[in-house]
């Protein structure tokens, strides 16, 4: 049963096999998305109920994070069971709906694949901790002998990228590893039967008519664990050349032919994205049609609003997709980050000599509860619908993050005894963690949940909510939903080849450019109005007075 009846025009499903090289994929966090059974959490149907939305708004493909039975330690990406729906989330014949309604909708399917780690809850974790030390079952999984006085002390001294030693203790002695939090260990990628079972995880659910995957960690699953293990300090000196014990290796791709194999052996092929924070040179090997097709390009996550940095970033990851014969990503938020619309109503970062931001943004304001005058909201949000614009007028895909087409802010007035993100418990004072993105969406202006359910959210949303709702934003032409919903409109209208041809504006703080079609987007970075360049406009991130392009605007042109 759903409650999708397709009451908006639909497009028709492509079937061409390259339909991801320019698609609009939208991420649905599914825990905070739309929630059916008053639970407070999202669930299945409330993604199917909302297909119309997705439809209306015009994304090509969502992908789902992940919906699979879990503690929700890590937000899902702590999974029991690759194979199975979250009874917390729904059922597999719910999933079956889904992806048939979003299909009938015109609209493909990705899914989040989580194989650097399982959850401790996994029934071989279970095993492994039951069969004791030298088992089978311990060697799925990494376990060592701690070192010290009756092996008291971990292995080595590495820490887990959420804080914390990457080792943890069982009742036995042994420690095992995980990089991410203690409810995550690490799987052993030398063993064939990990190999197999995540061969027959994805033969599964393109089984089942999904038509992609996202792959965690893409680059983390190979290690080299020969003895003597190397210290935190001499795994810092090693270089990231394919050869680094823990990051990154070159066999790593040896997995990505297995399942570039049966991506193959589906029509159209099953594509897949990797999540790859590696050096830009690497990226390609992660992109190539050979390994898994596709790699985030995760630069304007740590861009400023600056016209330089934009410019750099489309310039080389062009380059980067030539050299893998992929098409690039672009990505301003996901369920990971500040979003977009709050850092840009931030002050710039400080950046290193290598251009890096020298500290997290918008970690001086969540520390500080969101009350100081810092942050700008209505800046950020004119910045956030100019650099959405920018990037949706580019050549490649686009990954958008729900509730970045309502303008949303991130939350920081989030109690502390309300968080849930393990990054907030394990490095306590230091980091706020990630809950402020995945506060469950507002549908409605009023009532339970703004919508979102009949009983309530799991994450607390705050009395601002309100002005962003859905029906709030749905038919004011000057919202930001109506804007996204003309974008991808118009994007569809006007795709074409992925080539751009700079334009010089004649100012450093406006980046123009030109798409085979004439197809021209013009982007003010400045605070002053420049002049708008002649031609038709057919789209505006913000109202146009007179013949001036308003400080921090996109516009989108035929050229004539
Ligand atoms: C990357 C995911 O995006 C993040 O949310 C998660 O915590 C880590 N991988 C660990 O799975």
């Amino acid at each position: 049963m759903t409650t999708a009846a397709p009451s908006v025009q639909t497009r028709e499903l492509s079937d061409a096999p390259d339909w991801w090289r320019q698609a609009v994929v939208y991420q649905v966090y599914p825990r905070s998305f739309a929630d059916t059974d008053g639970d407070g959490l999202g669930d299945i149907k409330g993604i199917t109920s909302r297909v119309p939305y997705l439809a209306e708004l015009g994304v090509d493909a969502i992908w789902l994070s992940p919906f699979y039975p879990s503690d929700l330690a890590d937000g899902g990406y702590d999974v029991a069971d690759y194979r199975d729906v979250d009874p917390k989330l729904g059922t597999l014949a719910d999933m079956d709906e889904l992806i048939a309604q979003l299909h009938a909708h015109g609209i493909r399917i990705v899914v989040d694949i989580v194989p650097n780690h399982t959850s401790d809850k996994h029934v071989w974790f279970q095993e492994a901790l039951a069969a004791g030390r030298g088992s089978a079952a311990r060697e799925r999984y990494i376990f060592r002998e701690g070192t010290g006085v009756d092996g008291a002390e971990p292995p080595t001294d590495w820490e887990s990228l959420f804080g914390g030693s990457a080792w943890e203790r069982v009742d036995d002695g042994q420690w095992y590893l995980h990089n991410f939090d203690v409810s995550q260990p690490d799987l052993n990628w030398d063993n064939r039967e990990v190999r197999d079972d995540f061969l027959t995880t994805l033969r599964f659910w393109s089984d089942r008519g999904v038509d992609g995957f996202r792959i965690d960690v893409a680059h983390m699953l190979t290690k080299d664990l020969t003895e003597p293990l190397p210290s935190r300090a001499q795994l810092e000196a090693l270089p990231f050349d394919g050869t680094h014990p823990l990051i990154d290796r070159d066999d790593v791709h040896e997995v990505y032919a297995e399942w570039r194999e049966v991506f193959n052996s589906y029509d159209p092929p099953r594509t897949a994205v990797a999540e790859a924070w590696v050096h830009p040179s690497r990226v390609p090997l992660y992109a190539s049609a050979e390994s898994l097709g596709q790699a985030f390009n995760f630069d304007l996550l740590e861009a400023d609003f600056d016209p330089a940095q934009f410019r750099r970033i489309v310039a080389d990851n062009l380059a980067l997709a030539a050299e893998s014969g992929s098409s690039t990503t672009w990505v301003l938020s996901n369920h990971d980050v500040v979003r977009h619309a709050t850092r840009y109503g931030l002050p710039d970062a400080e950046r290193g000599a290598d251009g890096r931001p020298t500290r997290k943004h918008g970690n001086e304001w969540l520390l500080s509860g969101g009350e100081t005058p810092v942050l700008d909201t209505a800046r950020g949000e004119r910045r956030a619908r100019a650099a959405a614009t920018f990037v949706l007028g580019l050549p490649g895909s686009a990954y958008l993050y729900q509730g970045e087409e309502l303008g949303l802010h991130e939350v920081a007035e989030i109690p502390d005894a309300d968080r849930q993100d393990p990054t907030f418990f394990r490095s306590p004072g230091i980091d706020q963690g990630r809950d402020g993105c995945r506060v469950p969406l507002p549908w409605t202006a009023e009532g339970s949940a703004f919508g979102f359910g009949a009983k309530g959210a799991h994450l607390p949303q705050p009395a601002w909510f309100s002005a962003y709702a859905v029906d709030r934003q749905d038919g004011d032409p000057a919202s930001t939903l109506s804007l996204y919903r003309r974008a991808l409109d118009l994007r569809h209208e006007l795709q074409t080849d992925e080539q751009l041809q700079w334009i010089d504006a004649g100012r450093d703080d406006v980046v123009a450019f030109e798409r085979p079609n004439g197809w021209t987007v013009v982007t003010n970075f400045g605070t002053e109005s420049a002049p708008l360049p002649a031609g038709e406009v057919l789209l505006s991130s913000a109202e146009l007075t007179g013949d001036a392009l308003p400080a921090e605007t996109t516009v989108w042109l035929r050229r004539s």
